[in-house]
């Protein structure tokens, strides 16, 4: 098992509250995923401060554009230094090949992944879009593009794991939002699998959110997390 599967969601609206949960959890095994409202707030000095405190950073910002566009922008975060960095896989082969050649040139380059198809469409809104698979089978075809293309892995949801382990193999990363551990309240998570779960199943990386940052203590609530894991 991977030895630091879990990101923490810093879903909040400002850097302050930020960067108090991530003091808190200074030291602790996990890493940091900043996300659109996070760092459109607070900009790329966020991500110096969280860095300064030891943690590797996920910037989730789910680039899609044209291809020049979009490899600038991977650029640009490499050039922060994040950990790990994501596009959409609709964007296209050419948009993803250009992500990772822009990735070439750094020494420790960020690991790139992309986003199939949002949790937040089903089956009528793809066909809505001009898309007429189902969403389980559009998921496995931008998968299997990502991996053509060279990228290290893709974001999927708890209920596409075993199908994505299955059709792609081994080598290529997985990384997991929709986790809950027993007991935590589902939020607005439709489907949902226990971090132990989704583990077993073939992911490599639990992106946790609210179970962990809404916790009273969210430094004991990591620690039980990671507790379920070995036990
Ligand atoms: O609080 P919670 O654990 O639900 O947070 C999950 C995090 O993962 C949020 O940052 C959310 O935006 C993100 N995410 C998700 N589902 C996806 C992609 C990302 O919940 N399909």
């Amino acid at each position: 098992m991977n030895q630091q599967p879990i990101i923490v969601a810093l879903d909040f609206p400002d850097a302050n509250s930020a960067l108090n949960l991530a003091k808190r959890l200074r030291g602790q095994p996990c890493h940091l995923k900043v996300g659109k409202e996070l760092f459109t707030r607070s900009g790329s000095q966020i991500i110096e401060q969280l860095q300064a405190l030891d943690f590797k950073i996920f910037l989730d910002l789910k680039f899609h554009d044209i291809p020049n566009t979009v490899a600038k922008a991977v650029e640009a975060a490499a050039a922060m230094g994040v950990w790990m960095v994501n596009v959409h896989a609709s964007g296209g082969v050419k948009m993803m090949e250009a992500a990772r050649n822009a990735l070439i040139k750094f020494s420790q380059p960020p690991i790139l992944i992309a986003v199939t198809v949002l949790t937040s469409l089903n089956d009528a809104d793809l066909l809505e879009i001009g898309i007429s698979s189902n969403v389980e089978t559009h998921v496995q075809r931008l998968a299997l593009l990502t991996k053509k293309a060279g990228l290290d892995g893709v974001v999927c949801s708890p209920k596409e794991i075993k199908l994505l382990r299955e059709s792609i193999g081994k080598d290529f990363l997985l990384v997991t939002p929709g986790i809950r551990p027993i007991g935590s309240a589902q939020n607005d998570q439709q489907r949902i699998l226990t971090p132990s779960q989704a583990l077993d199943l073939g992911t490599n990386y639990l992106v946790i959110g609210r179970p962990i940052t809404a916790a009273v203590d969210p430094v004991i609530a990591l620690e039980e997390i990671n507790r379920s894991l070995i036990s």
